[in-house]
């Protein structure tokens, strides 16, 4: 396979902090500033693939180059597993994913969550997005055309995701993608705690919707649960967050939702302990002078000063 990523000079191509700058360069870089989307457009597996994204998702073209990156060059290289999408509406992006993996793995399976009649109940606090939203879905007619279309690796699963993700996720046994792309804060917190169990070691979570505008809900969990409590650092934020998974890291136990790792400890202990300091030596100064002979001796004038300032405010 012929690979066109762009080369990054004078970054290294390694692990850091459980994800690959360098190749986090390659595609958002390259598909920013690097010519990428160029040669993207005229490989006949992204056109071919695409025919199906165009009609019926609402995927952006940046987001869905970036997956198809991710597919072509990047999966190969870490152990096998499926690909699930949490939010699929008219299924177009799941088609898309189904057209490339049977193509290049084999095997591998897209199962594409969505109760495809629209949004669950949202949170007003936090989600722009409203109850029924994206209820315009056929769904007959969406699976007949993936069976027209001879998409036989692309299960649709059809309900909220809290009465079909644990038999999915056991199903599939193991994740290489997950799409998560169900933009409010409930679906997309769960989507992932979910998931995370299930990620093959160095499999890609994206967040279709995390920086994007009307999904502050998704953007919240991103920044709570994975950046603050698990202390996770993204491979891309451009065109789309995306992380690696990575035994241990991820996968989290309730009451670790509430810890912040990122805490400096030792630097807090520093300051505080300068802080004891400086009170310990104000307090022996006060103790020195209240001790002191001049201090004792104008004790009479000071108490004479204070009841006359008294008598003549009345
Ligand atoms: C932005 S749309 C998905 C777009 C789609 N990936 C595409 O290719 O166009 C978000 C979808 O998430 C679904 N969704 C959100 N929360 C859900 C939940 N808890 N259970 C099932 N579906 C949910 C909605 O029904 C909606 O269709």
């Amino acid at each position: 396979m012929n690979d066109y990523l762009p080369a990054v000079p004078g970054v290294v191509n390694a692990m850091r902090n459980g994800r690959n700058p360098y190749e986090g360069y390659q595609r958002g870089w390259g598909l920013q500033y690097g010519g990428l989307k160029d040669l993207i457009l005229v490989d006949s597996l992204y056109r071919r693939a695409s025919s199906f994204a165009n009609q019926y998702s609402i995927v952006s073209e940046d987001n869905r180059m970036n997956l198809f990156l991710i597919m072509r060059f990047f999966l190969s290289s870490i152990d096998k597993g499926h690909i699930i999408e949490f939010g699929s509406y008219r299924g177009g992006n799941a088609m898309f994913l189904a057209f490339l993996a049977k193509q290049l793995y084999p095997g591998m399976k897209v199962y594409a969550l969505d109760t495809y009649e629209g949004m669950p109940i949202t949170d007003k606090y936090i989600d722009c997005h409203k109850k029924d939203d994206f209820s315009d879905v056929n769904y007959d007619s969406l699976v007949d055309i993936a069976s027209q279309n001879k998409l036989d690796n692309l299960i649709f699963v059809k309900g909220l995701f809290s009465d079909t993700v644990d038999t999915t996720l056991e199903q599939a046994g193991a994740i290489i993608l997950s799409h998560i792309d169900c933009d409010i804060s409930s679906s997309v917190l769960f989507s992932y705690q979910k998931v995370s169990e299930y990620m093959v070691e160095g499999g890609y979570i994206v967040f279709d919707d995390a920086t994007t505008s009307s999904c502050i809900g998704a953007t919240e969990v991103v920044e709570q649960h994975l950046v603050r409590n698990q202390g996770l650092h993204s491979e891309q934020i451009w065109p789309h967050f995306v992380f690696r998974s990575s035994r241990g890291s991820m996968t989290c136990s309730p009451d670790q939702l509430h810890i912040a790792p990122m805490v400096n400890i030792p630097a807090i202990d520093n300051s505080l302990m300068g802080a004891i300091a400086a009170a310990d030596t104000w307090a022996s100064r006060v103790a020195a002078i209240e001790a002191s002979t001049s201090w004792r001796i104008t004790r009479p004038l000071r108490a004479l000063g204070r009841a006359w300032r008294a008598f003549s405010e009345e």
